[in-house]
């Protein structure tokens, strides 16, 4: 250690990073293929990009202008789309923000953060930076929850529980059940619904019955506006009140307002699209049905978690961004064998099911 790294809090110091997605230039450089022939099926990236009407609504803004520390505009129009009160909603830069504000606002060094293995590595990633303790309980066979283990290992200082619904990288939902076994104790559950806008199927009628409920949403998936940076949560007024207050005060810039007003306004084309992800989804299903070799979780997501039986899930990385096909891979973690895909358009799913038919 350097004598600037023995002034930092050891536990910043020396973090196990994130590792996010590479720029495709990069992707492509690494492979030594052409950048145009990058097909990015690793981030559940929206392939159809963002709306026109969304981007144009970008043009003409007020760049020279702080945004509003209250995000009435936002809350609103949130609000009317979840059909939630405004005290119950708060805008985030990404859901990723929220994440890391939850652990400001509940969490200190050594305090218990829970979640489910193999599950979004965000929240373990916040946990670090807080200095938390993190308890993963692994998921059963089906990726469902292990409810008795997670009771179990929820004590005085267990303070956050997070669930992702459908869950980051398997693709299945959380149950009603579980999620009330858990809320039931008290901590503070969030449930994370990143990808409801696939699935169609959300808790957020739990709202009303339990304050340590927080229901996260984001804009980066169907709304095709990852590059923004939007999410926000839903939760008790109190919850919400409490975040407001610890937020950065222009948290969300200018060009998310403006777009995401813009994605509320054109929902529907924008839920249509979502509806041709999942068609491109199952169309992949049913390839990779007639395919040995080749297996998958269910998913009410748009991505599909495939297990490979005759090469290693490195082996089939490798050959299919030797193609041009970039997908998530998960080295050294109870995946190892697995690929996480996310569903592409029509001329990309065709690329990516000749590519497969070869590869396994
Ligand atoms: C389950 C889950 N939650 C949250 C996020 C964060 O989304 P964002 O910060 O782009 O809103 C992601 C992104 O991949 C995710 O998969």
């Amino acid at each position: 250690m350097s004598q600037l790294e023995d002034l930092m809090r050891p536990h910043m110091a020396g973090i196990a990073t994130y590792h996010g997605v590479d720029p495709s230039a990069e992707l492509a450089r690494k492979a030594g293929i052409k950048p145009e022939d990058v097909i990015r099926l690793n981030a559940n990236e929206n392939p159809y990009g963002a709306l026109d009407k969304v981007a144009d609504a970008l043009n003409g803004i007020d760049l020279h202008l702080y945004p509003d520390t209250q995000q009435r505009k936002l809350r609103s129009a949130l609000a009317q789309y979840t059909n939630q009160p405004v005290e119950r909603i708060i805008a985030g830069a990404g859901g990723d923000e929220i994440i890391d504000l939850l652990m400001r606002l509940f969490v200190e060094r050594g305090q218990k953060v829970l979640d489910c293995e193999p599950t979004f590595g965000m929240y373990a990633f916040s946990a670090r930076l807080a200095d938390a303790e993190i308890v993963s309980v692994p998921r059963n066979g089906s990726w469902n929850l292990n409810i008795p283990a997670m009771i179990n290992a929820i004590d005085e200082s267990a303070r956050i529980v997070f669930l992702a619904s459908p869950n980051n990288p398997t693709g299945n939902l959380l149950t009603e059940s579980d999620a009330r076994a858990l809320l039931d104790t008290g901590v503070v559950v969030c449930v994370d619904e990143t990808y409801y806008e696939f699935a169609g199927s959300t808790l957020c009628h739990l709202l009303d019955e339990y304050e340590n409920l927080v229901i996260l949403r984001s804009f980066s998936k169907w709304a095709g506006i990852a590059g923004l940076r939007v999410g926000y949560a839903i939760a008790s007024a109190t919850l919400i009140r409490h975040l407001m207050d610890i937020k950065q005060p222009y948290n969300i810039n200018i060009a998310g307002e403006a777009a995401v007003l813009a994605a509320l306004a054109h929902r529907d084309e924008l839920l249509e699209r979502a509806g041709r992800l999942v068609e491109q989804r199952r169309r992949l299903e049913s390839a990779i049905d007639e395919l040995d070799g080749v297996t998958y979780y269910p998913s009410h997501a748009n991505f599909l978690l495939c297990q490979f039986e005759r090469l290693s899930a490195e082996q089939a990385y490798i050959k299919l961004a030797e193609r041009g096909i970039f997908v998530r891979r998960f080295p050294q973690s109870v995946l190892d064998d697995s690929l996480r895909i996310s569903s592409g358009t029509p001329e990309q799913t065709d690329r990516l099911i000749a590519a497969l038919r070869i590869v396994v």
